[in-house]
């Protein structure tokens, strides 16, 4: 069985020997503990579920079955880049199940942050136990904790979100291969196995993913203006050598409208909120200073290219007082 918690004297996995180290030691462990069994895991696209995959399929291949649930809220490309990692190059026996109907469905009309939030995670929870119901002779299930989550957990900081919330007839035992890690390594770790560098780097995204992007709400046209100014400020965080520097930046579209012109005729839309923080712990938070030019290049493009869009605001406001998302 695997190290139950992160040995003290353990040495910090800093380089690509380090990293194979562990990962040698990790299938060695993971094929004791699971045998000829099979094994199932959520595979989000995020850092730790990614790792996880990466190990599983190195360890028992197609004893794993990854589930993707895309639920309608993931960033632009995201699905697509699963698959193509996944399934077309490592290969995994990869369940991709598109629940965005459903997701948005539940959603329509609801404006309370922390409700919108259940739905999405019980909605996760229903659609994988769907899926693993369809599954036959399943024994595990796969989790990406790391050591943060169960130290915070212990701490009483938060609950331990990898754990349980599936129904009692999924009775599986857990395996938790990078759970002594800490996100640093875990990076390090999946560098190491071949994951693409801005899969293993890319900076922090919610469980309920655009949906607190897209305040009060969700409508599908809104969502969208979300997801395409999101990606338009990504790629140009990349090209201007942001990317990797700044902690998390993102676009908010609230639910209001304001007067514009467009092409000469009065055009009542949305405005698109960036958001560019930087910080250690999330506990506060920054901002970044982003380059006038750049800024209004932003302005121009998201103007241009992304429909029902006419302003473009950028938040000032550190954490405290604001928080990094808006809901
Ligand atoms: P806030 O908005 O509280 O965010 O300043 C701090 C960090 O936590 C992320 N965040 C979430 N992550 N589920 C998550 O998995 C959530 O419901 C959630 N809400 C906020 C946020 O993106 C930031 O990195």
């Amino acid at each position: 069985m695997a190290a139950e918690r992160r040995p003290a004297d353990m040495v910090r996995i800093t380089t690509p020997e380090l990293a194979q180290a562990f990962i040698d030691e990790q299938i060695k462990e993971i094929r004791e503990q699971v045998g000829d069994k099979k094994v199932l895991l959520a595979l989000s696209g995020g850092v730790d579920s990614s790792v996880v995959a990466a190990l599983l399929i190195k360890a028992i291949g197609d004893q794993l079955t990854s589930v993707h649930v895309n639920h309608g809220l993931l960033r632009k490309g995201e699905p697509e880049q699963v698959i193509e990692v996944f399934q077309n190059q490592m290969k995994a026996n990869l369940v991709y199940v598109d629940a965005t109907d459903r997701f948005l469905d539940k959603l329509a009309g609801v404006t309370d942050p922390e409700t919108k939030r259940m739905i999405i995670g019980g909605e996760f929870i229903e659609v994988f136990a769907e899926e693993a119901r369809k599954l036959d002779g399943v024994e595990f299930l796969a989790q990406g904790t790391i050591w943060p989550d169960i130290l915070e957990s212990e701490e009483g900081i938060k609950a331990h979100h990898n754990a349980g919330g599936l129904p009692e007839d999924l009775n599986f035992e857990l395996v938790e291969p990078i759970k002594i890690l800490f996100k640093d390594e875990v990076r390090i770790v999946g560098e190491q196995l071949g994951l693409p560098h801005g899969m293993v780097y890319r900076q922090p995204f919610p469980g309920p993913g655009l949906g607190v992007r897209c305040p009060g709400a969700i409508t599908r046209d809104r969502l969208e203006a979300v997801r395409e100014s999101d990606a338009i400020l990504r790629e140009e965080f990349a090209k201007n050598g942001l990317e990797g520097k700044v902690w998390q930046y993102f676009t908010v579209v609230p639910d209001f409208r304001s007067t514009g012109v467009k092409d000469g005729k009065r055009a009542f839309e949305w405005s698109v909120i960036i958001r560019a923080v930087n910080t250690n712990d999330a506990m506060t938070a920054t901002v970044e200073n982003i380059p006038f030019d750049l800024m209004c290049h932003l302005v121009e493009r998201i103007t241009h290219e992304v429909p029902g869009v006419n302003r473009v605001l950028y938040d000032f406001t550190p954490k405290p007082t604001g928080t990094i998302e808006f809901e």
